[in-house]
């Protein structure tokens, strides 16, 4: 296992570029899944990540080969028969979740293991679910699968409605709109998301011979065809590494381009940073983000699309620590998603959790100190506030970092952090540890 060993204290200069969106780049890959024997589909900006490994691994067991030539994927169907969703590979990734629309919806049946819960909440599927049992699947859970049959093999279409108590599903709506472009007959999707993740999905499926309508609204009407084709597809740019970039440069009183953005994706989040002081010149492909002396405090909810993401939270928490004044951090999407706060507070943060909020008494200064990364995310939080903190930061179990993020240490390097990855030869590799995503 390997640690980030993260010398803080020096501003951040200099341009870092975004790759492809992470939370794109799944569902599509799983897309590829609707696809006949023999045809292909290729992605371009695809990012070197272990979630999309872990996805090649999934898909290859479903008969999906991919070959990779640096961030080009070539995802080839070879065998169209497998529909079974290995627990072993499922546990590790919640995205693997994906695969089960396009394999009830292409292939007639589905095994997907319950993904269960991970380091950020419960995580329940409950609205996957109802959304393809909508579409006539019959829906069974056996030894922790869930299994998803069509009658005749051939689901129809119908009316999903995909609200739940934090509002919609990315991932559900990514499942139900793959679920219905073969389906018999026409399906009405109210209460979709509105992520960009979800637009761009939809574009794609689109582009691949599929007739989705309403596109980047509530309410999605789907017309089922009989076939998709392959396609060449440029993955979006990362929303969320481009935040994360974004608050590096907030926090280090930095003045850093990021390049490869999608403004029109990060309002919200733009908006925020101006609240926390920064200055920022937003241009049609990157945004420049210089970092005040001092932080403002903000009142932060995370909301579905176009609200702030919750993918996020734990970055700007990070900055929050040393805003000039007391910040209020609501979760309104995962409401347990503050493992990174206790670690914050190793590094002297002043921040408490109520209920699904947390109070952040801004503070002068951080102070390195070993921290352990929960998820994804939360790692993310950590090296954020590492960059700006006195001395030395030892960031432990960067593996979940590594799931969402690039060689992060080597981009940031790149304009002025001071990140060593090294073996962690003392921690021991987790015993079971489920994976977020
Ligand atoms: C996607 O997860 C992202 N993952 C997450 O990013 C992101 O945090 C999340 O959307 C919210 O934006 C991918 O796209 C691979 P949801 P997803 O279904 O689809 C509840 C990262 O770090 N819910 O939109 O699983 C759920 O508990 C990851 O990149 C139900 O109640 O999230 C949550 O409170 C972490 N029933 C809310 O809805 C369901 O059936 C939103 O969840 C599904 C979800």
């Amino acid at each position: 296992m390997d640690k980030l060993i993260i010398n803080g204290g020096h501003r951040l200069r200099g341009s870092v570029r975004v790759n492809g969106a992470k939370n794109a780049a799944l569902p599509m890959m799983a897309a590829a899944l609707l696809l006949n024997r023999g045809h292909r589909l290729v992605l371009r900006h695809v990012p070197d990540l272990g979630d999309v490994r872990t996805m090649c691994t999934l898909l290859d067991t479903l008969g999906v080969r991919s070959a990779r030539d640096r961030h080009t994927l070539t995802l080839s169907v070879e065998d169209d028969r497998a529909v079974r969703a290995p627990y072993e590979i499922v546990k590790t990734m919640r995205a693997s979740i994906c695969t089960l629309g396009p394999l009830v919806g292409r292939r007639g049946e589905a095994h997907v293991s319950h993904p269960g819960g991970c380091a950020i909440g419960v995580r329940p599927v409950d609205l996957h679910v109802r959304g393809i049992a909508a579409l006539g699947a019959r829906i069974t859970v056996d030894h922790g699968y869930i299994v998803a049959r069509a009658p005749a093999r051939r689901l129809r279409g119908g009316t999903v409605y995909l609200g739940g108590a934090f509002g919609s599903t990315v991932t559900g709506t990514a499942n139900v709109m793959m679920a219905a472009v073969l389906a018999r007959g026409t399906t009405v999707i109210e209460y979709a998301a509105l992520e960009p993740e979800v637009q761009e999905l939809a574009l794609l499926l689109n582009a691949m011979g599929a007739r989705i309508e309403g596109i980047g609204s509530y309410r999605m009407t789907i017309h089922g065809v009989d076939r998709l084709h392959g396609i060449d597809w440029t993955v979006m740019p990362d929303r969320i590494e481009a935040g994360t970039f974004m608050t590096c440069a907030a926090i280090t009183q930095g003045d850093v381009v990021v390049e490869n953005v999608r403004a029109e994706h990060m309002t919200a989040v733009l908006e925020t940073l101006s609240q926390m002081g920064c200055d920022l010149d937003v241009g049609a492909l990157a945004v420049r983000v210089k970092g005040p002396r001092r932080l403002k405090p903000i009142d932060l909810n995370t909301l579905p699309f176009p609200g702030f993401p919750t993918d996020l939270q734990a970055q700007f928490m990070a900055c929050a620590s040393l805003a000039d004044g007391i910040s209020v951090v609501t979760e309104k999407i995962y409401p347990e998603r503050f493992a990174h706060l206790p670690e914050l507070s190793r590094m002297g943060a002043q921040a408490r959790k109520y209920e699904s909020a947390a109070i952040v008494s801004g503070v002068r200064e951080l102070h390195g100190a070993p921290v352990m990364a929960s998820d994804l995310r939360a790692g993310a939080g950590l090296v954020v506030a590492a960059l700006a903190a006195h001395g030395y930061t030892e960031v432990q179990r960067i593996y979940h970092l590594d799931r969402g993020y690039d060689h992060i240490e080597r981009r940031l390097n790149a304009v002025g952090a001071k990140i060593r990855r090294v073996a962690d030869k003392v921690a021991a590799a987790p015993a079971r540890e489920t994976g977020t995503g």
